[in-house]
């Protein structure tokens, strides 16, 4: 789930924001030992079908976006998750959506 070695600093760093973040409960591309969440690339990036502001929406927290009492996904509020780390992290996962690969 490495983005690029060419990729922007800012997707490297989304990278790294998502290892810190998702990775315990999403794989990438398959990658990674979570079976929590749905895998965040394969067959789709949520970035392909979520509108950007809806997807930053679901982060901060999934239920303002569907409630339903045995969600598992946690919020993450603006304290654990600055603002520019969520940009960060949105761009790594677009990244990732150009670069599908099973294991
Ligand atoms: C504690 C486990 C956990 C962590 C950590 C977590 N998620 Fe999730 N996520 C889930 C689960 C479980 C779901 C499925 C919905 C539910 O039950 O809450 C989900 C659903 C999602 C979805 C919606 C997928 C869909 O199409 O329905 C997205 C997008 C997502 N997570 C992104 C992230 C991102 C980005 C991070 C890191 C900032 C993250 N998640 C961290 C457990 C987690």
């Amino acid at each position: 789930m490495n983005p690029a070695a060419n990729a922007s600093a800012k997707v490297k760093h989304g990278f790294a924001v998502f290892q810190r973040n998702c990775i315990t409960c999403h794989t990438l591309n398959g990658q990674g030992d979570a079976k929590v969440g749905p895998d965040l690339n394969i067959p789709y990036s949520p970035t392909e079908y979520l509108q950007a502001g809806y997807l930053r929406k679901l982060v901060r927290n999934p239920q303002d976006l569907r409630h339903w009492p045995q969600a598992k996904m946690p919020a993450f509020r603006a304290d654990v998750l600055s603002d520019a780390d969520l940009d960060d992290l949105v761009a790594y996962l677009k990244h990732m959506s150009g670069r599908k690969a099973k294991p």
